[in-house]
């Protein structure tokens, strides 16, 4: 049986969790940045960086009394390598080398990535993986779709070209005037709106063969929402609660759309036996229902605290590459950018 400390800082959430056996969460702490950044309306990452120095420490010694447990009853520390923030990866990386070298346990440096998908394997009564599989995997940072036909074995199947969907949400968001971040608030903003109010434009993005592609790309989407706002407030008055509410019906319906259906038609493709949500923008129930309906195969969504930047996924992902053998030595460095297959 293994215990496993995991450390993630990649963005801007300071987060530590112990879990044993890849699967069983003891402690999971997460403190996060987002009050501090809502003044700014996104990350700002030296204000992160320096708020991971502050917390980290507090992080992992509660998390590690939550669970019960001293460094010595550990048999690693897993922590995010990348990508992220370089500076708020660093870090975690030297705290978790620091606490591994005290403690004379092996360190592992973790996909932030990689570790989302494991996120999956930390709900009650999880049954093994099925492979091959398809991972939707949406955050602020990332929009992939990746094909995972073992453990550690990933095809990247497709990404976004411009910026990733919770970006996207994020700097919608902002545009209607709701609080940081955007995506839940335009969630919430758009149960009250006409999803087909206005006719957002989606980008296929077909390849040179015709073929649909499996990319992604958001950026002309938020030009259409930028043009929305200003045909409805030309002199920058506030738009009325119902635009506001039909704006965000109408961009959610058109990134759900394209999310999902990129995803069934992957899934068909690739005849997977299961499908993935995870990543920050699997909290949106919208997504999880088009996707549930589109795919018609077994769908893993991990529940709301797990979509989320944690480090229980960390602690997870970091379980099988353990088992696997991975040992990383004291020079390991970030990776601010790191692909996953
Ligand atoms: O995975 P995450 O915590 O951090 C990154 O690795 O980026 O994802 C954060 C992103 C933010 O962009 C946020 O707006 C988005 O996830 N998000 C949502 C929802 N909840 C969080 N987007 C859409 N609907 C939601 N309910
Ligand atoms: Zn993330």
């Amino acid at each position: 049986m293994t215990r496993i400390l995991g450390i993630e800082t990649s963005c801007d959430e300071t987060a530590a969790s112990v879990v044993e056996e890849g699967r069983l969460i003891l402690s999971n702490v997460v403190a996060s940045q987002v009050d501090l950044h809502a003044q700014y309306g996104g990350i700002f990452p030296e204000l992160a960086s320096r708020a991971h120095i502050e917390t980290i420490h507090p992080v992992v010694t509660k998390t590690l009394d939550e669970a019960g447990l001293a460094l010595d009853d550990l048999d690693a520390v897993a922590v995010t390598r990348g990508p992220g923030l370089a500076g708020s990866l660093v870090v975690g990386v030297n705290v978790a080398k620091g606490l591994a070298l005290g403690a004379g346990l092996p360190l592992l440096g973790i996909n932030h990535l990689e570790a989302h998908i494991y996120s999956l394997r930390l709900v009650e009564g999880a049954e093994d993986f099925e492979f091959p599989l398809l991972a939707l995997l949406v955050s602020g940072g990332h929009t992939e779709l990746v094909l995972m036909t073992g453990h550690g074995e990933y095809q990247r199947l497709g990404g976004t070209l411009d910026d990733a969907a919770g970006e996207a949400f994020d700097k919608v968001g902002r545009l209607l005037n709701l609080p940081y971040p955007g995506g839940p608030s335009i969630e919430k903003a758009a149960r009250e709106g006409d999803p087909a109010a206005v006719d957002f434009p989606r980008a296929w993005l077909p390849g040179d063969d015709g073929e649909e592609t499996y990319d992604f790309s958001f950026s002309g989407l938020k030009t259409a929402a930028l043009r929305a706002v200003r045909r409805l407030a030309p002199d920058g008055e506030s738009l009325s609660s119902q635009a506001t509410a039909d704006l965000a019906a109408s961009f959610q319906e058109a990134v759900v759309d394209v999310l999902a259906t990129k995803t069934m038609r992957a899934a068909e493709a690739f005849d997977v036996r299961e499908v993935f949500i995870a990543g920050g923008v699997s909290a949106n129930t919208p997504l999880r229902e088009r996707v549930a309906e589109l795919v018609r195969r077994p769908l893993r969504v991990p529940p709301l605290f797990l979509c989320t930047d944690n480090a229980a996924m960390v602690a997870a992902c970091g379980h099988f590459r353990y088992r696997a053998g991975q040992r990383d030595d004291w020079a390991l460095d970030v990776r601010p950018t790191w692909p996953l297959a």
